[in-house]
């Protein structure tokens, strides 16, 4: 309701309020010169708004639709992704192997500190990947919407008219039992490591049926942060905790709630209760993650 901008301090009351509180917030902070010692991301944005003579008010409003589009995507697609994972014994397994390739373990004062390398996640951590890949396909129904600039006609079939809406619907692809097979429905952690076994045909349609961080001049810019972030918490909670569900059985993923307008990923129907114990063999450990800048990256 909020988007639709229709009585927003009647119709969606609770996200009015909370905006109200966090752009002043936020104002201030740019207002108080806070954002030099930000993090190169932060910084880097509010430099190039800059630039283009954006304001601070601008920037705190920039930094609302930041922790939207980030949160409401990168917490549900964790917990799924955690809990899919979980819920199979062998898959649990699997990726606890391939993580403890990339944990170094060394000892600061009478700490442990179990140091989990993010760079190598993609190249050492396949299954883990994989499960990330399976994920956004169950979890991303995004539908990128578009505005057709001039009229056009498209492989001879479609035509389309200057100033025509195009929505692109995610959701569809990432469910079609004729791009990803009969078990479409199902949450298989292991899918994207089959790709070598389909046929060029196949492999195509899958290439192209995975849409979660949608496409061309406004695609995600975040996908990357947004990998590191979940896959790295992943392999942290799969690798050193034991969860189980209360009742000390293997974790149950709850079924989606509907989507609501404007939400990418599908959130959980209900919540559910568990108990998160340290394993055993990193009872006191501290966790460290280590990250690498891209060569080139500037470094504030
Ligand atoms: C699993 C996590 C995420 C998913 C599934 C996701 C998905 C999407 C999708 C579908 C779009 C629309 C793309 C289009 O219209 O073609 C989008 C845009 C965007 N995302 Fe993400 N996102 C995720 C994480 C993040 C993170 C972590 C950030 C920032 C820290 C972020 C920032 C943005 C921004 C700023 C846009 C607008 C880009 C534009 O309009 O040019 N996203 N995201």
């Amino acid at each position: 309701m909020l988007f639709l901008d229709f009585f927003p301090s009647i119709t969606a009351r609770k996200a009015w309020n909370a905006r109200k509180t966090l752009t002043p917030a936020f104002e201030d902070y740019y207002n108080k010169g806070l954002d030099k010692n930000a993090n190169a991301f932060i910084a880097g944005r509010a430099r190039a708004a800059r630039v283009e003579e954006f304001t601070n008010n601008d920037l705190a409003g920039f930094e609302i639709t930041i922790c939207f589009a980030a949160l409401t995507n990168t917490v549900p697609n964790s917990f799924f992704m955690l809990c899919n994972i979980l819920a199979d014994p062998i898959l649990t397994a699997d990726i606890r192997e391939e993580v403890s390739k990339i944990v170094t373990r060394t000892i600061l004062g009478r700490r442990v500190v179990l140091t989990l390398d993010i760079s190598s996640l993609e190249e050492d951590c396949p299954l883990l990947v994989s499960c990330y890949h399976e994920t956004l396909r169950m979890c991303v129904n995004a539908t990128p919407v578009r505005v057709v600039m001039e009229d056009v006609i498209i492989k001879d079939r479609y035509e389309l008219k200057k100033g025509g809406v195009i929505q692109i619907p995610g959701g569809a692809l990432h469910e079609s039992e004729r791009i990803w097979g009969g078990d479409a429905g199902v949450f298989n952690g292991r899918r994207f490591l089959q790709k070598k076994q389909l046929s060029r045909e196949q492999r195509k349609a899958q290439t192209q049926g995975l849409f979660p961080f949608g496409g061309g001049k406004h695609l995600c810019p975040g996908r990357q942060l947004a990998f590191s972030e979940i896959a790295s918490f992943v392999a942290m909670m799969i690798y050193g905790f034991d969860v189980k569900m209360r009742d000390g059985g293997l974790i149950k993923p709850p079924p989606f709630k509907v989507q609501q307008l404007g939400e990418n990923s599908k959130k959980p129907k209900h919540d559910i209760e568990v108990i998160i114990a340290r394993s055993k063999e990193f009872e006191g450990a501290v966790w460290a993650f280590k990250v690498e800048t891209a060569p080139g990256a500037p470094s504030t």
